[in-house]
């Protein structure tokens, strides 16, 4: 699903306005950092724009933020160049590490922007990369019967509760004529329920289990923590 990289590499307005940016990437980091390990070596694969990863960064060993999209790793290399723990990498950089090198493997909001054979063939990559005690922390998985407008709900839900309810009111209104949902009707997105999420990973020679609360605001769509079977 290259289109979504491209995507995610433009000037788009997926956040309403910086305060959404900013309160999003610090939920997440927070949600992502309350789920560690403490000394943990962590990748954050398809990271984003990471605002906050020195949150994620400040009880962990290593951090590394891994990201596709060119434009944006390479803000990323720019915002953490003085952070010695945490380091910018590329897929295909995260693809030559070495096995077992990884404590902690976190893929939140993506899995919906690859196909399942693009899925599949990362959680093979990732269960290489885990020590033997290692967890994959797999978040924001969208199941099939939640719609847009849900979405949309814990958005205005969440500019409420941040103080950015006029400019997600306002930002939805553009993102309709957007490409995000241009893409989104496209392209769609790769939607699991809770059973075939296990299965999936279970195949993958993971045993997991879902999370009580997703990572993020939308409390609509899933987190899983797996663990190397
Ligand atoms: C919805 S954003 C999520 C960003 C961040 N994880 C968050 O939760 O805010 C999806 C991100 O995954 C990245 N991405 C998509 N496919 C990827 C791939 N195959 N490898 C690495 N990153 C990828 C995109 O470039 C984009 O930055």
């Amino acid at each position: 699903m290259g289109d979504w990289i491209a995507f995610w590499d433009s000037e788009h307005s997926i956040y309403v306005n910086a305060r959404h940016r900013d309160v999003h990437y610090r939920t997440i980091a927070q949600d992502i950092g309350a789920r560690l390990p403490s000394g943990a070596a962590v990748l954050d694969y398809g990271c984003g724009e990471a605002l906050h990863a020195d949150l994620i960064a400040a009880s962990a060993r290593a951090l590394i933020l891994c990201e596709a999209a060119p434009t944006v790793r390479a803000a990323l290399a720019a915002r953490f160049a003085g952070q010695s723990k945490i380091k910018v990498c590329s897929p295909e950089e995260v693809a030559a590490l070495p096995a077992g090198s990884l404590d902690v493997v976190v893929l939140h909001s993506v899995a919906q922007y690859l196909t399942p054979q693009e899925l599949d063939a990362l959680l093979v990559l990732f269960r290489r990369l885990l020590s033997e005690n290692g967890i994959l922390i797999l978040g924001d998985v969208v199941p099939p019967d939640v719609s847009a407008l849900t979405d949309a709900v814990a958005l205005i839900r969440f500019g409420t509760a941040n103080g950015f309810l006029g400019a997600a009111l306002i930002g939805l209104l553009r993102t309709l004529v957007s490409d995000y949902w241009r893409l989104r009707f496209d392209l769609g997105l790769s939607r699991y329920g809770e059973a075939a999420m296990l299965a999936k990973l279970a195949g993958a020679g993971f045993s997991a289990r879902r999370a009580a609360a997703n990572i993020g605001h939308n409390q609509a769509r899933m987190t899983f923590i797996a663990r190397r079977a």
